[in-house]
C-alpha cells in the first residue's frame, strides 16, 4: 500500500489554483455612510463594504486582516442546478467545490487563532463541503455539524417521501476555541414558571447558629438563621383570566422567585444541614462547593422548610419582558429556539429565499466574538451578518456582488446607523444607532495590454493608486510620508519603498541613495533607469511592469461563480446564458 496516500476528496480541476492580483480596495465616500453624531463613546465608523466578486476582494484583504478576523459566517449560494442544467453533474459539483476552496483557503488565513469559521449549506453539498474543510482547516478543528431548522414542516406546502425542514451549519475552529460560555434562550414555559410562585422578599436580620468544617474540602460551613423575613406568594387564582397580569407580576419580581425542593437523602451534607433546621425559619448556609458548576467559589444557599431554594433566576432570564430560559447550545437549532416569524420583514428589504434570521447571525456572533471584534460575510446577499454584528458593537466587513449591494446592504445599514431600524435583534440588543460603515469596490487589473499586445500600467490608476497597489504587491504598507517624496511605504523601520513613473537618471538614483543614508534601505520601482544599480548599496532598483509581471494572473476580472468561466463542455441545442452570479440560492 502506498504509504503516503491520504483520505480526500477529488474533484475536476481541484489542481487549478488561480494566481490572485492582490487589487487595492477604492472608497468611494459618496456610497460610505456615517452616522451624523456620536451616539456613545464606543460607536464604530471603520466597517467595510465591499462591492465586488469576494475572491479578489478577499485577496486584497489579506495583507491587512491576516490573523484578525474573530467571525467569518458565509452562506454561499447553493440551489445551484439551475446554472448547471446543461452540464454534466460531476462538473456542477466540481466547479461548486473549486470555487469555494479558493475562497475557503484566503479565508482560513483571515481567521484569528481563536476564530470560528461557520458556513451555512443545504444538503445538496454539504458533505462534500465537509470533507473540504476537513482538508483546509484539518479534521482535527471540526467542532459541530448544526442541523438548522429552517422552517417547521406545517405550512411547507411540500411533499416527498421526507419533508426536508433542515439545513446545516458547518462549525470548525482555526486554533483554540473561545473560552467564553454562550446559552440558549428560549421562553420558559407556564407550567414552569407557576412552580416559582414564591419571592423572598425580605431576608431580614441572620443569626450564626452553626459553624463547622466540611469533610470534602476542609473549608469552613456557616449555618444562619433569618428573623423578620418575609416570603410572598403570587396567588395564581384565576389564570387563564390573569395571565397577563400574573406574568408581569413575575417578571417584576423575576429575582426574589424561588421554588424549594426536598434535599436529597443520600447527599450527606445535605441530610446533616437540615438536621440543625428548624422548620419554621428560613436559614442560609456560606459555604465553598468542592464539585459542581461553582466548585471552589463562595457560595450561599437558602433553606425554607427544611427545603433548599431554587432561585429561578438560576435558570432563566428576562428578555424584552419575556421568562427565558438558559440551557446549553446543542447540535439542533430548532424553529421554536430561533424563530423567523418576521424574518422576511428583518432590515426593511424583501430578499426571499436567501435571507437568515438576525436571531441566528446573533448567537453565531456572540459565541464567537467580543465587542470590537472582527466579524466577516464574504457572501452578504441583503445584509444580516453586518446588520447584526453592526447592533452587537462588533467591526464588520461584508462582501457583495449582485446590484443588491446598493438596493438592500446600503440602505438596511444606513437604517440601523440612523436608529431606524426597529426589527430583528434590535430591541434585544438595545440598539440606539450610531457608527457607520465605508464603502469600497475592487481596484480594476494594475495591468492591462496596449495595442501590440505589451502589459503596461493600466490608464485607470493614477500615481496613489499605483503606489499602492505596487506597495501590496512587494508586501510594503502603504504610508506615504507628506514629507519624504521616496517614503511611499515600509516592510520595517529602516526600510521603504519608492515608486515612480520616471525614468531615473543617474544622478537621481545617486541622490536617492544619499539621502536614504548609510543605516537605511530603499526599493525604487520605476519606468526605467539608467546607470548601474549596483553603484548604490542601500538602493534596490527594479521596474515597473517588469518586476512584477509573474507575481499572478493580470486583467482577470471574473473569477465569480459563473459557468461561462468554467472548462468547456459540448453545447445542447438551446443552451443559452447560464450565469448564476448573485442569485439568491441559499436558503431556498
Ligand atoms: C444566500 S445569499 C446570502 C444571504 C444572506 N445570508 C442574508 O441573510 O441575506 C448568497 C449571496 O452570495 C452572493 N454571491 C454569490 N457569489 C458571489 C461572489 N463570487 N462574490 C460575492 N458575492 C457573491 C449572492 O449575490 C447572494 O447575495
Amino acid at each position: 500500500m502506498d504509504r503516503k496516500q491520504k483520505l480526500e476528496l477529488t474533484w475536476i480541476g481541484k489542481g487549478n489554483r488561480p494566481r490572485l492580483e492582490p487589487r487595492i480596495l477604492l472608497e468611494d465616500p459618496e456610497k460610505s455612510h456615517l452616522a451624523v453624531h456620536r451616539v456613545t463613546d464606543n460607536d464604530i465608523f471603520d466597517n467595510r463594504l465591499i462591492f465586488g466578486d469576494n475572491l479578489l476582494a478577499l485577496k486584497a484583504l489579506e495583507q491587512e486582516f491576516t490573523g484578525k478576523i474573530k467571525c467569518i459566517y458565509i452562506d454561499p449560494p447553493y440551489n445551484t442546478q439551475q446554472a448547471f442544467q446543461y452540464y454534466d453533474d460531476s462538473l456542477e459539483h466540481s466547479t461548486w467545490l473549486s470555487l469555494l476552496r479558493d475562497r475557503i483557503e484566503i479565508l482560513h488565513r483571515l481567521l484569528s487563532a481563536d476564530g470560528l469559521f461557520w458556513i451555512h449549506l443545504d444538503d445538496s453539498e454539504v458533505h462534500y463541503c465537509k470533507l473540504l474543510l476537513d482538508e483546509v482547516f484539518f479534521r482535527s478543528n471540526f467542532v459541530a455539524h448544526i442541523t438548522y431548522e429552517r422552517s417547521g414542516a406545517a405550512g411547507l406546502g411540500q411533499g416527498g417521501f421526507i419533508v426536508d425542514t433542515g439545513e446545516h451549519i458547518l462549525l470548525y475552529r482555526k486554533g483554540t476555541l473561545p473560552s467564553r460560555k454562550v446559552f440558549s434562550f428560549q421562553d420558559l414555559d407556564i407550567k414552569t414558571i407557576k412552580r416559582y410562585n414564591k419571592a423572598l422578599t425580605e431576608k431580614g436580620e441572620r443569626e450564626l447558629v452553626a459553624e463547622f468544617v466540611a469533610k470534602s474540602n476542609n473549608l469552613p460551613v456557616r449555618v444562619y438563621r433569618h428573623s423578620g423575613f418575609r416570603i410572598e406568594t403570587i396567588p395564581l387564582a384565576r389564570f387563564e383570566e390573569r395571565e397577563e397580569e400574573i406574568k408581569s407580576e413575575f417578571v417584576r419580581r423575576f429575582d426574589l422567585l424561588f421554588r424549594t425542593n426536598q434535599i436529597q437523602k443520600e447527599n450527606e451534607f445535605q441530610r446533616d444541614l437540615v438536621g440543625r433546621m428548624d422548620k419554621k425559619h428560613l436559614y442560609s448556609v456560606d459555604y465553598t462547593p468542592s464539585r459542581g458548576k461553582n466548585e471552589g467559589m463562595p457560595t450561599t444557599l437558602y433553606y425554607y422548610n427544611a427545603e433548599l431554594f431554587a432561585w429561578l433566576s438560576d435558570t432563566a432570564r428576562v428578555e424584552e419582558g419575556h421568562i427565558v430560559k438558559s440551557s446549553n447550545i446543542t447540535s439542533v437549532w430548532s424553529h421554536s429556539e430561533l424563530p423567523k416569524a418576521d424574518m422576511q420583514n428583518e432590515g426593511g428589504v424583501e430578499f426571499p429565499r436567501g435571507k437568515k434570521p438576525e436571531q441566528l447571525l446573533r448567537r453565531i456572533i456572540d459565541m464567537s466574538t467580543e465587542r470590537s471584534d472582527w466579524v466577516l460575510d464574504s457572501f452578504a446577499g441583503s445584509g444580516t451578518t453586518g446588520a447584526v454584528a453592526h447592533k452587537m458593537g462588533r467591526r464588520w466587513i461584508m462582501v457583495e456582488l449582485g446590484e443588491h449591494c446598493h438596493t438592500h446592504i446600503i440602505p438596511r445599514l444606513s437604517a440601523v446607523i440612523e436608529g431606524r431600524d426597529s426589527r430583528g435583534i434590535t430591541k434585544a440588543v438595545n440598539w440606539q444607532g450610531g457608527g457607520g460603515f465605508r464603502y469600497f469596490r475592487v481596484a480594476p487589473s494594475l495591468l492591462e495590454k496596449d495595442k501590440w499586445g505589451n502589459w503596461v500600467i493600466s490608464k485607470e490608476y493614477n500615481s496613489a493608486m499605483l503606489a499602492e497597489a505596487i506597495c501590496k504587491l512587494e508586501g510594503f504598507t502603504y504610508a506615504p510620508s507628506d514629507v519624504v517624496y521616496w517614503q511611499h511605504g515600509f516592510s520595517n523601520e529602516r526600510d521603504f519603498i519608492y515608486i515612480t513613473t520616471q525614468n531615473l537618471s543617474h544622478d537621481q538614483l545617486q541622490s536617492l541613495s544619499d539621502e536614504v543614508g548609510s543605516d537605511r534601505t530603499l526599493l525604487v520601482l520605476c519606468s526605467a533607469f539608467r546607470g548601474n544599480p549596483e553603484r548604490y548599496p542601500n538602493l534596490t532598483v527594479k521596474k515597473i511592469p517588469n518586476a512584477v509581471l509573474k507575481r499572478c494572473e493580470w486583467g482577470h476580472d471574473d473569477y465569480s461563480l459563473k459557468v461561462e468561466n468554467l472548462p468547456k463542455a459540448p453545447p445542447k441545442p438551446g443552451q443559452g446564458d447560464l450565469t448564476f452570479v448573485g442569485t439568491e440560492g441559499g436558503g431556498e
